[in-house]
């Protein structure tokens, strides 16, 4: 077993220093952030404002060359914005920004997924180049995005600009482009080429040292934050830099992280090269079985996969974390990059001129095809005997891995293999050190020196990280306990705020009231409180997030939820029309017009049909009736209380379903009596089709309510049926429709017919309904006729919300 120890930790004390200027952030003069294909401005979840694009910048006509769409889905772990919305490319676009001269920051963001307006992301390849260089080529989001096994991606280029930063996107031949999100900031002068702290780049190849032209561009392959946590863009010393954990690196090193270090940042090192959290937490070899020498058998190692063919600059951070190496000569290495040797000594504080100064070196190195086309770049860091250090030990703190162009100004490398990616961390592969280095059990013995007071300090601050990383592993494994989702939880008094102490009604339903109000930012909000519901929080807010995962322009949008003791709460998008029977009363001649009819029934089925297949999960609605459809102002419908169901009591919903007069038309048999079959997403079919019949028939809307309601008089659909086969089409309304309004409204009774047949198995799936209303009526069959003799008095089963559903 291998023992690791720690050298002592001591808190840094706290120091300031460094000149003028060394302690102050960038601040970028030029900052673009583009939410692609998005009509509203937006912030994101770090509090960034992404904006419209500016249609100045775009060069290509931007109705003929593209077009912009919806995901479908949001994917745990996928940010709403910039990923949910898209523009998409039909053929070469261009968009040009006004910059000021220097290397700015290319970041463009890609969510590879399905689209509405069937547009499918993940069968794209496209080329992107700027300013005469190729940034990306063949490039396929879906391959890259599964090779470093996340669901969206963040590109990142530095590239020299003069004036107007170029951007074009070029489909390949049969395929689109497209792209979520474009972020453009600068930097300081030169700040990737003029070299490390002393202005030097480290040429690893022949010892002479290396110059960047100011015609070359680079891609940000690894940033990484050595033995510390995700640092993210506003947390970055103002270029909205992202640096990665280390995390996937199992060569047992030890991880220090030391708590409000400061540190003293130098006009050679200043504050924006990199951010305290990068500076603050390090990997080290810790002593092995209290004997220091064993550390000369061993490296401290990291593997980075690159692109074969290509010159990179890696550039190194490095801060001494304790106070207990405090002097020159204590802790000497040697570093080795692509297994050649690149510094021989290097003495953090002797480079740095002080023991809290942190220092960042370049070095230059060019990788060949010889093992591959994506081969690892290796990183070793070796303890250096020769000069009597005080430990035999190695530190790193921070690494940046940057592509270079080749001399054609190209930067795109091959997609990842899809297979052979599947087995591999992104970049730093796990162990494949030698044999007994991967040893899982660690003990960490401290060896106390100083005060025990500092000592103890230091542990809490170990144990609370190391317990932070298991919370952070546990998170991982467990995806149903993820809740990552854009969705924002408001404590009770903020929905009271919101709702001005629940003051308006806007309506009351089976599972609770509805109350409008609005946002801090004035958007106007639906804002649902649940009758007491019985289901555990867990359950809750597994459904609310999974109710949050849907995205589509037929199902109203979540935004919020409150949890809170007995308290639940869900907020909802507002709707300026309200729900359907709201409307319809209203608005008597519009409800009237077949076309608009036909539009929100079709509507309605497309939301129901991505409910029943586009979703993770099959979500059955169990509820479908006018109130729970929402119009917004286009009069698109919007299905509304989804997944509600579940959470409230079942045998309550059905009963305070049936109270509520009219409603029970829309249920479907098989909830009452297992007689008719099971229950299903059919159940659903049955109540859209009730839905779209009596939309057809509003025209006798009290003869309607009189039979929906009275199961004495003849039931509803039945004269519906007797007019289609009688030709007499009584529900036509008006004189002047035309014919083909007149096939239209005959078609939608013809699949409300299909849809209410009794038995569930005679009923076309949803997916085939949204076929059936858009196809033409001749290629639809009469039904047959729909007949039951459905009492209110029947007693419902307690059984009939069941998740039973009936297999396809
Ligand atoms: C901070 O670094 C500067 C430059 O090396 C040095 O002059 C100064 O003494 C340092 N301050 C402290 C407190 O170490
Ligand atoms: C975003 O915009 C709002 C209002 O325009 C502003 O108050 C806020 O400071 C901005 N946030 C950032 C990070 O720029
Ligand atoms: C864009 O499309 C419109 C109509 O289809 C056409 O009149 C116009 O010439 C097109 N513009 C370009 C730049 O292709
Ligand atoms: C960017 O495009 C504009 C318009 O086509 C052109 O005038 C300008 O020279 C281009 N700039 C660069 C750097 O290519
Ligand atoms: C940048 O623009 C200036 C004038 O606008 C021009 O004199 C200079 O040659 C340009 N530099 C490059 C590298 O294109
Ligand atoms: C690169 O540009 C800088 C100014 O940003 C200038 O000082 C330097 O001489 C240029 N180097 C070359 C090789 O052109
Ligand atoms: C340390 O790294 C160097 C360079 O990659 C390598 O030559 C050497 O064998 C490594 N030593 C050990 C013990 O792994
Ligand atoms: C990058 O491309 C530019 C323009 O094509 C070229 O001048 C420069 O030399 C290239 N850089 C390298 C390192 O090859
Ligand atoms: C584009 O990339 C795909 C996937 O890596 C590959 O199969 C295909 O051959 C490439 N096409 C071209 C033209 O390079």
């Amino acid at each position: 077993m291998i023992c690791y120890v720690l050298f002592v930790f001591s808190i840094l004390c706290s120091v300031t220093g460094g000149g003028e200027g060394a302690t102050v952030a960038y601040n970028p003069t030029d900052l673009f952030l583009f939410n692609c294909g998005s009509t509203s401005d937006n912030v994101d979840d770090n509090g960034r404002n992404w904006t419209v694009e500016n249609r100045k910048f775009m060069l290509s006509n931007l109705d003929n060359a593209s077009f912009s769409s919806d995901a479908l889905y949001q994917k745990t772990g996928v940010p709403q914005v910039p990923y949910m919305k898209a523009r998409i490319f039909r053929s070469d676009f261009t968009y040009s920004f006004p910059v000021s001269p220097g290397w700015k920051f290319i970041r463009l963001y890609f969510y590879p997924n399905q689209y509405n307006f069937g547009f499918d992301a993940v069968n794209t390849f496209f080329s992107v180049t700027v300013n005469g260089f190729t940034l990306l080529q063949n490039f396929s989001a879906d391959i890259t995005v599964k090779a470093s096994k996340t669901e969206s991606i963040i590109k990142e280029f530095i590239v020299p600009v003069n004036q107007t930063l170029n951007l074009t996107f070029k489909p390949s031949l049969s395929s689109l482009a497209f792209v979520n999100g474009i972020e453009i900031v600068s930097m300081p002068d030169r700040f990737y080429s003029k070299g490390g702290f002393d202005d030097k780049i480290i040429n690893v190849d022949s010892f002479v040292d290396f110059e960047i032209d100011n015609s070359t561009a680079f891609e940000t392959v690894h940033r990484r934050n050595i033995g510390g946590q995700m640092v993210s863009d506003v947390r970055d010393s103002g270029m909205f830099r992202q640096w990665l954990p280390d995390d996937d690196f199992g060569n047992g090193g030890v991880v220090v992280s030391v708590l409000n270090a400061k540190i003293n940042y130098t006009d050679k090192t200043p504050v924006y090269v990199a951010p305290e959290d990068v500076y603050a937490t390090s990997r080290s070899m810790g002593v092995i079985n209290k004997d220091p020498s064993l550390n000369l058998q061993r490296n401290l190692t990291w593997y980075f996969t690159v692109d074969a063919g290509y010159t990179y600059l890696v550039r190194l951070h490095f801060f001494e974390t304790t106070l207990d190496v405090n002097g020159i000569n204590q802790r000497v290495f040697s570093i080795f990059i692509g297994k050649q040797e690149a510094k021989r000594e290097m003495d953090v504080i002797r480079l740095s001129g002080g023991s809290q100064n942190p220092v960042y070196i370049d070095f230059r190195v060019f990788v060949g095809s010889e093992n591959g086309m994506r081969p690892d770049l290796r990183l070793d860091l070796h303890p250096l005997a020769e000069t009597g250090p005080l430990f035999y030990d190695a530190i790193l703190n921070g690494v940046e891995i940057l592509k270079l162009n080749s001399s054609d100004g190209n930067l795109a490398g091959t997609n990842p293999d899809p297979i052979l990616s599947s087995d591999l961390t992104p970049s730093l592969i796990s162990p494949r050190v030698g044999k007994g280095n991967n040893s899982h059990i660690l003990v960490i013995i401290l060896i106390p020196v100083g005060s025990t007071i500092v000592l103890a300090t230091f542990i809490v601050a170990l144990m609370l990280s190391m317990r932070q990383m298991k919370r952070k592993k546990k998170r991982k494994e467990n995806s149903i306990v993820t809740f990552k989702v854009p969705l924002k939880q408001y404590t009770y008094a903020e929905l009271k705020k919101i709702t001005k102490s629940f003051s308006y009604t806007l309506g009351k339903g089976g599972f609770g009231t509805v109350y409008g109000g609005s946002l801090s930012d004035g958007r106007k909000v639906a804002v649902k409180v649940l009758k007491d519901s019985n289901a555990s929080g867990q359950d809750f807010i597994n459904e609310v997030a999974s109710m949050s995962q849907t995205s589509h322009v037929n199902i109203v949008s979540l935004l919020g939820f409150c949890y809170e003791g007995s308290k639940r709460g869900i907020v909802y998008e507002f709707l300026e029309n309200g729900s359907l029977d709201q409307f319809a009363s209203r608005n008597k001649s519009l409800i009237q017009d077949v076309t608009t009819l036909y539009g929100i029934a079709l509507g309605i089925a497309r939301g129901l049909e991505y409910l029943h297949y586009g979703c993770k999960t099959r979500i059955v609605h169990f509820d479908i009736k006018p109130q729970n459809i929402l119009l917004d102002g286009n009069l698109c419908p919007k299905v509304s209380d989804f997944g509600l169901a579940k959470l409230c009591e079942k045998r309550e919903s059905i009963v305070s379903l049936i109270d509520t007069r009219g409603t029970i038309g829309y249920i479907a048999p098989e909830l009452f009596s297992r007689m008719y079959g099971r229950v299903s997403h059919k159940s659903d079919v049955y109540s859209y089709g009730m839905l779209v019949l009596q939309m057809i028939g509003a025209k006798d809307k009290e003869l309607v309510e009189a039979t929906v309601s009275n199961a004495s008089s003849s039931y509803f659909p039945d004269w519906i049926y007797k007019n289609l086969e009688n030709g007499e089409e009584t529900w036509i309304f008006g004189d002047e429709v035309t014919k083909a309004e007149k096939a239209t409204a005959k078609k939608m009774v013809v699949v409300g017919l299909w849809c209410i047949q009794p038995c569930p198995s005679n009923r076309p799936p949803m997916n085939r309904v949204v076929e059936m209303m858009e196809g033409s009526l001749d290629a639809l069959e009469v039904p047959p006729k729909p007949s039951m003799y459905i009492s209110t008095r029947l007693i419902p089963e307690t059984s009939s919300l069941s998740d039973s559903e009936e297999a396809e």
